[in-house]
């Protein structure tokens, strides 16, 4: 088992820099999982922790040692990569085996350790197919198996699960409570995130917005784009101005905000998570419904007040229908408060 620390790290495809002084430290056997857009430098970041591409700046140490210019094969690392081709012609077994066998690994050594990993994955039964008769969640299954052969102390996915059942997301996650090993999970989806990190990294432009536990990125975003990032509905977002005394909001949500946090004629964009508006009769807002999505469990309300659109989740079951005018309300403590100019949270 070991971490990985990464300090002042850059790297740059020609005059594109890609990934802009990033410093990280990923613990010992924790779940880590880098979140971000498309084209934000994810696979990237991963690729130079598996020794793939060259830094142009910055160290990276993976389990205390300096791996910044070791080969790949001497970092003690697995990986699952975003486009996992497995090797049409080769079985299960020998698509699981075929990195151990060119290190020159002993057969009785792999056997015992592919044996395993095929258990730990359900892929006993499959052993002797080829790629092309298994199904897209079984070849992604291979592709893991493939790195968990390795029993390395850091994995590394890059989108291993992109468009996968919830079932083998859960099934990873357990596989992480059983062997404790560091494991650095790339992906674009905020569910996945969530749902399997220890702590998520949330990254744009080659920038590390915020690293926190999936609590704190969601309730306490750093910043506007964090905020947008996590949580679907998406947060609402409500511009707003701070009034002459310096605590009340003019505008659609007249409202009071916490003394000294903001001052008088301050542009603010208010945070509010969809679960945090209260459908209730004495509310101090009312807003018509343009839209209602029922999600079987809950329903999420669509609606506007002077021109802002707002979503609400409603659980109570409650009849709710487009044109219905709603009293609703909220609890100030859990508004995230932005600055409008700098986008950065108050
Ligand atoms: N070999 C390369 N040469 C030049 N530019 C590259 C190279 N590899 C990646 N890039 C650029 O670096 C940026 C980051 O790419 P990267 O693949 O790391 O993004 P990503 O976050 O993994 O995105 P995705 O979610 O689409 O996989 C992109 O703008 C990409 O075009
Ligand atoms: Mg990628």
């Amino acid at each position: 088992m070991s971490g990985v620390n990464i300090q002042g790290l850059s790297i740059k495809f020609g005059h594109n820099e890609v990934i802009k002084g990033l410093d990280l430290q990923v613990h010992e056997g924790e779940f880590l999982v880098l979140l971000g857009p498309s084209g934000c430098g994810k696979s990237t970041l991963l690729h130079s922790i598996a020794g793939l591409i060259a830094v142009s700046g910055g160290r990276i140490h993976i389990g205390g040692r300096d791996m910044t210019e070791a080969e790949p094969s001497e970092r003690g690392i697995g990986m699952v990569f975003q486009s996992y081709a497995l090797y049409p012609t080769m079985t299960v077994e020998k698509n699981m085996s075929f990195g151990l066998r060119v290190a020159g690994t002993p057969k009785a050594e792999i056997a015992r350790r592919v044996d395993k990993a095929a258990r730990m994955l359900q892929l006993t039964p499959l052993l002797d197919r080829k790629p092309a008769q298994l199904s897209g969640g079984q070849r992604q299954r291979v592709a893991i198996g493939r790195a968990l052969v390795r029993e390395a102390g850091v994995f590394l996915f890059d989108e291993p699960l992109s468009n996968l059942d919830a079932e083998l997301r859960r099934e990873l996650k357990l596989l992480h409570q059983t062997l404790g090993s560091t494991m650095i999970y790339v992906t674009h989806d905020q569910v996945e995130a969530m749902t399997l990190a220890s702590r998520i990294v949330v990254m744009k432009g080659g920038v590390i917005q915020q690293i926190g536990t999936p609590a704190e990125v969601y309730e306490t975003p750093a910043n506007l784009f964090v905020a947008g990032f996590l949580g679907a509905p998406a947060i609402n977002l409500v511009p707003a101005t701070v009034a002459a005394d310096g605590v009340s909001l003019h505008g659609a949500l007249p409202l009071r905000l916490p003394a000294g946090k903001v001052g008088a004629g301050q542009g603010v964009v208010l945070g509010i998570r969809p679960e945090h508006l209260r459908l209730q009769d004495d509310g101090r807002w009312r807003a018509t419904v343009q839209l209602v999505e029922p999600m079987g469990n809950h329903q999420v309300v669509w609606m506007t007040l002077g021109g802002q659109g707002l979503s609400a989740l409603v659980h109570d079951g409650r009849r709710v229908a487009a044109g219905d005018t709603l009293a609703f309300d909220l609890d100030e403590s859990r508004l995230s408060i932005f600055d409008a100019g700098s986008e950065q949270r108050l």
